[in-house]
């Protein structure tokens, strides 16, 4: 695996997976094996759970890590090829990119979508800008139209939780929101979980169909009290249309998710990436409540995180 930027394959989600809650068990299992390596977190958007959860994980495994708030701290990038750099922008991603894969061995990198420019977005531009002049592997740590480590914490949660007897029903339903919000973690949380093999349906109002490539295989719904029912998992998420590109055409409170949408869904556990916009997306009563899932999967972005850069560390090393 020289990258990790997107759902390769079942194999190694299962592998990144079985590794991850191997270090859950014991997390200084390998404390020794990124000693003398460096990753670079890059950050052009906030974070909470990411940026601390990765420096954890590389500090299990003894690497170091460092952050830099590139928004806040570094200086404005330009992005275009061939521009004339006569405005605000300082620095040209081509240099920016090509100095941090002289000074580390991994780079770890959030680029947030721009929700005006389709193509920029949907191409991930600004990410495999990174990885072009780099020359080093990179790690998302989520991008323009993916949200990877979050995903396999999800997984992971989902194996933890799921009934033994039988395969789980999942369900990804969208929730109102007071800003545009991107589809990344929409998208990959479905091809994640339709790629580990899971049954995923996707409901949604009308207009907020995600881009058809990251739904192949799921089953998409209109119909939200249809579709919650006999759910074992509910995941919870805000996204902007993607057809009619970052725009919000919904906000109808009737599709913030409350206990009373899970009345016929007794086994239904809750799952969001956070950070979470209380009694706006869901009530308070299912965030604090016994199905609320979301403070494990926030646990589990360590062990995903530490899963991965171990996997690179060996790639870096040449270890199969
Ligand atoms: N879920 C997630 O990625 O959280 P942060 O944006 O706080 O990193």
């Amino acid at each position: 695996m020289k990258h990790f930027i997107q759902f390769e394959s079942k194999d190694l989600g299962e592998k990144l997976l079985n590794l991850a809650l191997a270090y859950k068990a014991n997390p200084r299992r390998d404390d020794h094996k990124g000693i003398g390596k460096r990753v670079g977190c890059i950050f052009l958007n906030p974070s909470l759970r990411t940026r601390v959860s990765t420096q954890i994980a590389a500090q299990h495994l003894g690497m170091e890590a460092m952050v830099l708030n590139m928004d806040k701290e570094g200086w404005a990038l330009e992005m275009q090829e061939g521009a004339i750099m006569n405005k605000g922008s300082v620095e040209h991603i081509k240099d920016a990119a090509a100095v941090l894969g002289n000074y580390f061995d991994i780079l770890a990198i959030r680029a947030f979508p721009t929700l005006n420019n389709k193509e920029e977005d949907t191409t991930d531009y600004v990410l495999h800008q990174f990885m072009k002049y780099s020359g080093v592997p990179v790690v998302s740590l989520e991008s323009a139209i993916r949200h990877p480590l979050q995903s396999l914490a999800d997984q992971i949660t989902i194996a933890e939780c799921a009934p033994v007897q039988r395969k789980p029903k999942v369900v990804l339903t969208w929730a109102p929101h007071i800003k545009a919000i991107p589809h990344a973690v929409a998208n990959s949380f479905s091809e994640w979980t339709v790629g580990m093999g899971h049954e995923l349906t996707i409901v949604h109002p009308e207009g907020y169909e995600l881009d058809p490539k990251f739904t192949q295989g799921a089953t998409i719904s209109y119909d939200l009290n249809k579709s919650l029912q006999d759910a074992d998992f509910v995941y919870i998420k805000n996204w902007s249309a993607f057809n009619d590109y970052g725009k919000i055409l919904c906000t109808d409170e009737r599709w913030m998710l409350t206990e009373k949408h899970l009345s016929k869904s007794p086994e239904a556990k809750i799952m969001h990436c956070l950070p979470v916009r209380r009694n706006v997306e869901l009530s308070d009563e299912l965030l604090d409540g016994n199905r609320s899932l979301v403070q494990l999967q926030a646990k589990n972005r360590i062990y995903a995180a530490q899963a991965v850069l171990s996997t690179m560390v060996d790639s870096l090393t040449g270890i199969k």
